[in-house]
């Protein structure tokens, strides 16, 4: 029941960024911005970031940053350190200081029903950025915007479908997963698992968190290596985690790319650029430019405005030459 609400959301959405605006209107009162203070001037947004765990959220935390100086966006920023009781605590004082709007990335996808009760009560609107959460409570939150962390794993787990089709098995994947019970965790791994399933000879011999970071990926990587004599394919929920597993296959003597192939999610400038020099051979997109339409966002529901219930940010596909041509260019 907890996913159901998420995932209804998430139907409804149908939404790229284009759809802005668009949506439906508030279904009753207590949907709307709280709205008067700001009205036609500048607003205020407090804003729990997770933390500062990989490349990904180093640009995500620039473009938030970045945006609201532009839009002229009072923000008030505050780090977790991957810690939930810290964005709790952040929240709470973004409610005691009566901020216009709360947005925040959730370190993971349970526990928020009572801090975000205290918001809806305090009529202060909250935007969901990046990560969802599974909550019971209605409308606790005004919309999310993010990535579709499922088709993410999907596509992945394509891309390794496709790799190996004429091959003989088994094939011996690994997978690093991302902080555990978060959101881009339990979605990547659940896509992924669903393209796989189809081919008997995929099999995901050892799971196991990296945290998203890449300490976390070479360590886990390094034991994966002790454990397992023949491994094919390391699937890793972010780049970060992908690049500390290349470290500990490079460390052990193996080829990234060729002896252990690496299908990664991000396209983070490191990331890309181990794509390019043909030790990863698979990125998934996961754009951590979501500033400008946060702020867009913040300054229609702070106005009362409707915003969709979902805005689903595009992502795209990178294989090695892909990558080479398109590394000059890339913002992150
Ligand atoms: O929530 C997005 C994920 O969080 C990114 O893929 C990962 O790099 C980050 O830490």
């Amino acid at each position: 029941m907890k996913r159901v609400l998420t995932a209804v959301l998430g139907i409804a959405a149908v939404g790229v960024l284009a759809a802005c605006g668009s949506g439906p209107a508030p279904t009753d009162g207590t949907n709307s911005g709280s709205g008067d203070s700001a009205v036609g001037g500048q607003i205020t947004m407090g804003f729990s970031q997770v933390g500062a765990e990989s490349g990904w959220r180093t640009a995500n935390t620039a473009s938030i940053q970045d945006a609201a100086k532009t839009a002229d966006v009072d923000l008030k920023f505050s780090d977790a350190n991957g810690e939930q009781e810290n964005q709790i605590s952040a929240i709470r004082s973004f409610v005691q200081q009566g901020v216009d709007v709360i947005a925040f990335s959730p370190v993971v996808r349970t526990g928020w029903d009572a801090v975000l009760l205290e918001a809806k009560n305090a009529g202060i609107p909250v935007i969901l950025t990046d990560r969802a959460v599974d909550t019971d409570e209605p409308d606790v939150f005004k919309t999310f915007l993010g990535a579709d962390f499922v088709r993410e794993g999907q596509w992945a787990g394509d891309w390794v479908v496709k790799e190996y089709a004429a091959a003989p098995g088994p094939v011996n994947i690994v997978q690093l997963e991302g902080t555990t019970g978060s959101d881009p965790a339990l979605e990547r791994s659940k896509g992924f698992a669903d393209a796989i399933a189809g081919d008997p000879k995929l099999n995901v011999i050892a799971s196991q968190t990296g945290d998203f970071t890449r300490s976390g990926g070479k360590q886990v990587m390094e034991a994966f290596l002790k454990a397992n004599p023949k491994i094919d394919l390391v699937f890793a929920q972010n780049d970060d985690m992908a690049l500390g597993a290349m470290e500990a296959i490079e460390a052990a003597g193996k080829k990234p790319g060729q002896d252990i192939k690496i299908v990664a999610i991000d396209a983070t400038h490191d990331g890309m650029q181990a794509l390019a020099d043909g030790k990863f051979n698979f990125i998934v997109e996961c754009n951590p430019l979501l500033g400008p339409e946060l702020m867009d966002l913040a300054k229609k529901v702070v106005a009362g405005d409707p915003v969709p219930p979902r805005v689903v940010t595009p992502d795209e596909t990178f294989d090695q030459q892909q990558a080479a041509a398109v590394l000059p260019d890339r913002k992150y």
